[in-house]
């Protein structure tokens, strides 16, 4: 059978273009595949997550000695990322039975993936593989795609930005911006559970509605075309009591607008700068505010989650999973994209802004038929 993949055809310059992908079909015998000694799991892919991240590893660079999860991707080599998929064939069958599923760091832009025993025990190692049982969605009502949502990257990365580095206090103010995207609802969730006063900025009108009507935040703002005509006049109306803790989506000009409108010893989680990824270092926003956030003693902090998440792992799954089993994530959006074809179009617009809600590629529905009845 085929077996259509999608590599890096070239390194992007600026904003990434469709130039830059290039989808190609090889030859996959199901029936041999795996039996190489050093292959230990054949994988289908159902999910594959788009995320900022990854244009991060679209950047020419060379490849270290011992790749890393993180390295950049090399040139005609199939695209990896966050993903979902099932368990075709297993060397290991205790931990990973075949009709179950994994998700991982590694799932590769493709219908199908062998992963060697080297990858595994990287991804084991720093806890980027997690294995899900056949039954999970049915017993928990956990849907498959939520592991690159709330229960993947980005739901830890909210939940370590917000708890760890945001130090919230019930009756605070927290500004999050991106608050529509995959991490900002994550983050908007939790505080409003944690009993803060949640203000939120996205890009578009339905989806200041969405965080209103939908996530319940207290107020937002479309940052296109504030309120009161600029960011300064929208955070003074909206944060009458100032911020406490800003979660920076988005860095640029917001960053300096929030610290602007800071409390004294706020906290800043500086998750990302979606803002500026696609602009050459010369051109971006240089921080203009930095002496009042001294000034303020705002903790600035850039964090990542890579390090925290072998051992936390556990810990946020404990409580987030029953949370979304009793039906309290039921308004956390996803914009789902069928095909794998559609994955670069789908790469490029969400750093655009054109997804509304954690964006993915459904390159197969779980619950169609799979070739492991083949098998
Ligand atoms: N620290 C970590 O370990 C870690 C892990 C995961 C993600 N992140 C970061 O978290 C941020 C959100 O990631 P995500 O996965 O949740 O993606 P996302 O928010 O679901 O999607 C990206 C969104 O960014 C917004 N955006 C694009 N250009 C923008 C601009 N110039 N100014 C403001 N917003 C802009 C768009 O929404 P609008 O329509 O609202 O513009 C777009 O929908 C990114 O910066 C990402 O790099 C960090």
């Amino acid at each position: 059978m085929l077996n259509r993949h999608i590599v890096l055809a070239a390194n992007p310059v600026g904003w990434p273009k469709l130039s830059d992908f290039e989808t190609k079909t090889a030859q996959f015998d199901l029936q041999t595949a795996g039996n190489d000694p050093d292959h230990v799991l054949v994988l289908e892919t159902l999910y594959i997550s788009m995320d900022p991240y990854m244009r991060g590893r679209m950047r020419p660079g060379v490849p270290p000695p011992r790749p890393t999860l993180y390295s950049p991707f090399e040139l005609n080599k199939t695209i990896e990322g966050y993903g979902v998929s099932r368990v075709l064939k297993s060397k290991f069958p205790e931990k990973y039975p075949p009709g179950s599923f994994v998700t991982s760091i590694s799932t590769a832009w493709a219908d199908y993936q062998i992963l060697r025993q080297d990858e595994l025990t990287l991804l084991e190692e720093t806890r980027m593989i997690v294995s899900i049982p056949a039954d999970e969605e049915e017993k928990l009502h956990i849907p498959l795609s939520h592991y690159v949502g709330p229960l993947g990257s980005p739901g830890v990365t909210g939940y370590v930005g917000f708890f760890k580095f945001g130090q919230p206090q019930p009756g605070e103010t927290i500004f999050v911006s991106g608050a529509a995207g995959a991490v900002g609802q994550s983050v908007c969730l939790l505080a409003k559970r944690a009993g803060l006063r949640v203000v939120g900025s996205a890009g578009s009108d339905d989806k200041v509605r969405f965080l209103k009507e939908k996530i319940k935040i207290d107020a937002a703002f479309n940052y296109k075309k504030p309120v009161g005509g600029s960011l300064d006049t929208a955070l003074a109306q909206l944060c009458p009591s100032g911020i406490d803790i800003y979660f920076d989506n988005v860095g640029g000009e917001t960053l300096d607008a929030a610290i602007a409108h800071a409390n004294e010893n706020a906290r800043f989680p500086l998750c990302g700068r979606i803002s500026q990824i696609n602009t050459a270092e010369a051109d971006q926003y240089q921080l203009k505010n930095e002496d009042v956030a001294r000034a303020k003693s705002i903790s600035l902090s850039p964090f990542g989650v890579s390090a925290d998440r072998p051992k936390l792992l556990d810990s946020i799954y404990g409580v987030v999973k029953p949370q979304i089993t009793a039906g309290e994530w039921r308004e956390f959006k996803e914009d789902v994209r069928v095909g794998l074809d559609a994955a670069p179009s789908y790469f490029i617009e969400m750093m655009r802004g054109s997804n509304f809600g954690k964006s993915i590629i459904e390159v197969k529905n779980p619950k169609a038929e799979s070739v492991i009845s083949k098998l």
